[in-house]
């Protein structure tokens, strides 16, 4: 060997141990942090805490589960969900980079307010509220359980596989339930969501991802309005 391909060796071996991490493992924070292969850093759009961006229209990551995230991964590389903006970063990462970084974001803690959200859902709803009602009572006419049932109390996610709905982008949950009617996303855990979506309506999307976008806020101001009354009974 040359001393010049000698160093080039070096280099590279030095240039893999970087990328693969000191334990021969994908770093999952490493790579939320600053991309890899060329994917850009998650964080930028699905931020520092996984917390997601309304106003983008990126969702939370943060506290979801880590085979639930890696499966989304896999299905953008792969095509079957469509999905223009993330499929050339999940397909820039290899099956071992998309796993850490499933498992980094699921090892955060959710962001939203879970006892608050989880307290809407005692409050009375009139059927006139299209959301609302769907999310507590769902739509028995045409077999649409509500979505509190799967997706816990105040669409708070339950479990590893009903991800959180409450503080997701209005824009992301609808695009998501008319991907399931489309057929332009995988069915997921025993077909559940494709049965629920193509039973849905184009204004009751509508309504539905806006009730779960607005639920923290909806949250927020009935606690504030409980603070108050039980002030005033005092
Ligand atoms: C340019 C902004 C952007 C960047 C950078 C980005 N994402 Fe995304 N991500 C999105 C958007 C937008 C969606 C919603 C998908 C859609 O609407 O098609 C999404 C969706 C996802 C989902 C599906 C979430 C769910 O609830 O099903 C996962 C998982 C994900 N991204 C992981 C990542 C990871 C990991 C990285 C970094 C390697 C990353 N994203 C980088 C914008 C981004
Ligand atoms: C019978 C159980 C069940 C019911 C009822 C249900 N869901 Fe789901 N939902 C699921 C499961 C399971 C997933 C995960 C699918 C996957 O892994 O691909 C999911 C995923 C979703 C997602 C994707 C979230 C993300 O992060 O990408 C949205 C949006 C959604 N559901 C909305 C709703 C709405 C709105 C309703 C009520 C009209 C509803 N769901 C009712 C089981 C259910």
């Amino acid at each position: 060997m040359t001393p010049r391909s000698l160093s080039s060796a070096l280099i590279l071996g030095a240039l893999y141990a970087a990328s693969a991490g000191a334990q021969g493992a994908p770093d999952g924070k490493q790579i939320s942090t600053q991309g890899a292969n060329g994917a850009p850093a998650c964080m930028t759009c699905h931020g520092a805490r996984g917390e997601g961006n309304p106003a983008g229209g990126f969702p939370q990551l943060a506290g979801m589960g880590g085979p639930y995230l890696e499966e989304q991964l896999e299905a953008m590389a792969n095509g079957s969900r469509v999905s223009p903006i993330m499929a050339a970063t999940a397909k820039a990462l290899d099956p071992a980079q998309r796993k850490a970084v499933a498992e980094y974001y699921a090892s955060l803690p959710s962001t939203v307010d879970t006892d608050k959200l989880a307290a809407t859902a005692m409050h009375p709803v009139a059927p006139s509220d299209t959301g609302a009602w769907l999310a507590t009572r769902g739509a028995w006419d045409k077999n649409v359980p509500a979505c509190n049932q799967c997706h816990g109390p105040g669409g708070i996610g339950v479990g590893a596989n009903f991800p959180v709905l409450a503080g997701q982008p209005a824009a992301y949950i609808a695009g998501q339930l008319r991907a399931w009617q489309q057929g332009q996303r995988p069915p997921g855990p025993l077909g559940l969501m494709p049965a629920v979506a193509t039973r849905l309506s184009s204004a009751e999307i509508d309504a539905v991802s806006a009730y779960y976008a607005g639920l923290p806020k909806t949250a927020d101001q009935l606690a504030a309005q409980a603070n108050t009354t039980a002030g005033a009974k005092q």
